[in-house]
C-alpha cells in the first residue's frame, strides 16, 4: 500500500494508526517488535527540535531502515518529521527519504500557514510522502515545543486543507503534550463539524492521558493518527526508576537498559489497542 493509502484505509476501516514519538535512538527496537507482534502498522516519529541530538535526518531515518531490515520487520513503518516549523528542513527530510511530514504552521496568520504548507505539500506530492498540517493550539510542553490550549476553527481548517491538498490534518481540540493538568476537554462537537466538511483524514495530537472512551471517540470522528509520546516516556522512566532501586550495585548498560526497552514494548502495545489498530498491518 502506498503512504498515500494508509491513512485513508486507517479512517475507513476505523482505526487510527499510532505515531510513537521516539526520545532516543534506543527507542526504536521496542516500538518495532510491538508492531510486528501486534501486527499493526507504526509510525515513528521524530520532533524536529530532537534531530541533532540523535544524529540528525539521514542518521535517524538509517537507523530505523537498518533496525526493520535486521529485525525483519514485516508491518508498515512509516517514519515521520513531527512538529517542523521549518519549510527546509521539511524539503530536506524529504529528500532523505522520510514517508511523512508534520509543517507545523499553527502559530502563525492562517494565510502564512497556507502559504507554507501548500510549499511543502508541493515539493511532497512529487514523491509518495505525506503531509500533516495543523490548525489551532495544542497546549502543553514537549520537545521545546510549548503552546496554550486553542480550539481549531472550521473556516481555518477548511481553508488549510481546500488550499494545500493537505493528506492529513491535526486540528487542536482541547488536548495537551506532556501530562494533563485536569481532565481533558475535547471538543467533540467541532470534530464533527471538521469530519462532516472535509473529507480528511485527521491526527490527534498529546493523546497521552486521553481516556480509552474518547480516543474511540475520536477514531469514530474520523482521528486516522493518533500521536503518543509521554505515557511511552513515563512507563520507561518508572522502570528505570525501578530496575536501579532494586539493585543499588548494577552497573551493566545491558541490564540497565533492558528492562526499560520491555517496558517501552508493553506499553506501545497497549497503545496499538487503545488505537484499535492490531490486525491491521
Ligand atoms: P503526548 O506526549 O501528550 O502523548 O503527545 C504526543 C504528540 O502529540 C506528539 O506530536
Amino acid at each position: 500500500m502506498k503512504n498515500r493509502e494508509i491513512l485513508q484505509h486507517a479512517k475507513y476501516e476505523k482505526f487510527a494508526i499510532p505515531q510513537i514519538n521516539i526520545n532516543e535512538l534506543i527507542w526504536i527496537e521496542p516500538v518495532l517488535k510491538a508492531a510486528e507482534s501486534m501486527k499493526s502498522p507504526i509510525i515513528i516519529a521524530t520532533s524536529d527540535n530532537l534531530i541533532p541530538e540523535l544524529g540528525g535526518y539521514e542518521f535517524i531515518y538509517k537507523t530505523i531502515k537498518n533496525k526493520v531490515q535486521a529485525m525483519e520487520i514485516t508491518v508498515p513503518v512509516i517514519i515521520h518529521l513531527d512538529h517542523s516549523t521549518s519549510v527546509e528542513n521539511c524539503r530536506h527530510a524529504i529528500d532523505i527519504g522520510y514517508d511523512s511530514i508534520m509543517y507545523d504552521g499553527s502559530k502563525l496568520p492562517i494565510d502564512s500557514n497556507i502559504a507554507y504548507t501548500k510549499q511543502v505539500v508541493d515539493y511532497a506530492h512529487q514523491g509518495d510522502v505525506l503531509v500533516e498540517g495543523e490548525v489551532g493550539g495544542v497546549g502543553g510542553t514537549e520537545d521545546g515545543i510549548s503552546g496554550n490550549v486553542k480550539y481549531a476553527s472550521l473556516d481555518d481548517c477548511y481553508q488549510l486543507v481546500t488550499q494545500t491538498n493537505l493528506d492529513s490534518l491535526a486540528p487542536a481540540l482541547g488536548s495537551v503534550h506532556g501530562e494533563y493538568k485536569g481532565e481533558p476537554n475535547l471538543g467533540f462537537k467541532e470534530m464533527e463539524e471538521i469530519e462532516a466538511q472535509l473529507d480528511i483524514p485527521l491526527v490527534l495530537h498529546g493523546a497521552s492521558g486521553i481516556s480509552d472512551e474518547e480516543l474511540l471517540k475520536a477514531i469514530e470522528l474520523g482521528h486516522a493518527k493518533i500521536n503518543f509520546n509521554t505515557e511511552v516516556k513515563i512507563a520507561w522512566a518508572k522502570q528505570l526508576r525501578q530496575t536501579l532501586e532494586n539493585d543499588k550495585q548494577l552497573y551493566d548498560p545491558q541490564k540497565i537498559i533492558g528492562p526499560s526497552k520491555d517496558a517501552i514494548e508493553e506499553a506501545v502495545k497497549s497503545l496499538i489497542i487503545k488505537c484499535n489498530a492490531s490486525n491491521h498491518a
